[in-house]
C-alpha cells in the first residue's frame, strides 16, 4: 500500500470539492458522498433577498418557534453557516421570521420569529413549520422563511428560504405559487426530504460575509 489509511482520512477530511454541476463532494471513510445541498463556492455568498416589511428585532433567542398554539405541518431546517472561504462559522447569529400556516404575521408579539447561533463547527438545527402564502399590498408572496444571518462582527446577510415545487402543505400547488413570486429565489430552496408523520427534515448551508 503506498497510501496509508491515515493518509487517505487526512486528506479526506478537508477535501469538499466542487462538480462541475455545483454539487459538493465529500470524501471521507473510503467513500464518496454527494449532498444535496446548496454547496459553499469559495467567493460568494448566500444570494440576499429583501428583508420585507416584518422584521422586528430583540426576538426571543431560541431555535425551536414552534410555541403553544402553532399548528401546521412540522418542518426542522439544518445547516451549516460557512465564510466565504468555506470555513464553518463558530457562532454565526441566525435570526428567522416567518407567517403561520395562514398566511399570518405576528406584528405584535415574537410567534415564529427568534434568533440562534452556530455551534463550534458552524452547524444550526431550527424548528417551525411549513409557513403559508400571503399577499402584502398587491403582491403574491410563496411561502417562505425570512432570514438573517451575521458572522460576528461581520456585516449582515439577508435573505429568504423557499420550498420545492412537490413540497405538500395546506393542500396548496407549491409550484403553482412559486411561479406566481417576483421574489423568489431557487438558489435559497430548502431541500427537503421525505413528508413523515407531517413533519419535513430539510437542509439548507448559509454562507455569510
Ligand atoms: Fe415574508
Amino acid at each position: 500500500m503506498t497510501h496509508s489509511r491515515r493518509t487517505i482520512l487526512k486528506a479526506g477530511a478537508t477535501a469538499a470539492a466542487l462538480t462541475a454541476t455545483g454539487m459538493a463532494l465529500v470524501e471521507g471513510a473510503g467513500q464518496a458522498k454527494t449532498l444535496p445541498l446548496t454547496p459553499c463556492t469559495p467567493g460568494a455568498t448566500t444570494p440576499s433577498n429583501i428583508e420585507g416589511p416584518y422584521f422586528k428585532p430583540n426576538t426571543p433567542e431560541r431555535s425551536d418557534l414552534v410555541t403553544p398554539g402553532i399548528t401546521g405541518v412540522y418542518l426542522t431546517v439544518s445547516g451549516t453557516v460557512f465564510t466565504q472561504n468555506c470555513a464553518p462559522v463558530d457562532r454565526a447569529l441566525i435570526e428567522a421570521w416567518q407567517c403561520d400556516s395562514k398566511g399570518k404575521y405576528d406584528n405584535v408579539s415574537y410567534t415564529l420569529r427568534g434568533h440562534f447561533y452556530t455551534d463550534a463547527n458552524g452547524k444550526f438545527s431550527f424548528k417551525t413549520i411549513v409557513p403559508a402564502d400571503y399577499v402584502d399590498q398587491g403582491q403574491f408572496r410563496t411561502p417562505h422563511i425570512h432570514i438573517k444571518v451575521q458572522r460576528p462582527n461581520a456585516q449582515v446577510l439577508t435573505s429568504q428560504l423557499f420550498f420545492p415545487d412537490d413540497t405538500e402543505a395546506y393542500g396548496k400547488n407549491f409550484a403553482q405559487m412559486n411561479s406566481r413570486d417576483g421574489f423568489i429565489d431557487r438558489r435559497c430552496t430548502i431541500a427537503l426530504g421525505p413528508k413523515a408523520d407531517n413533519h419535513y427534515d430539510g437542509t439548507f448551508d448559509l454562507v455569510t460575509y
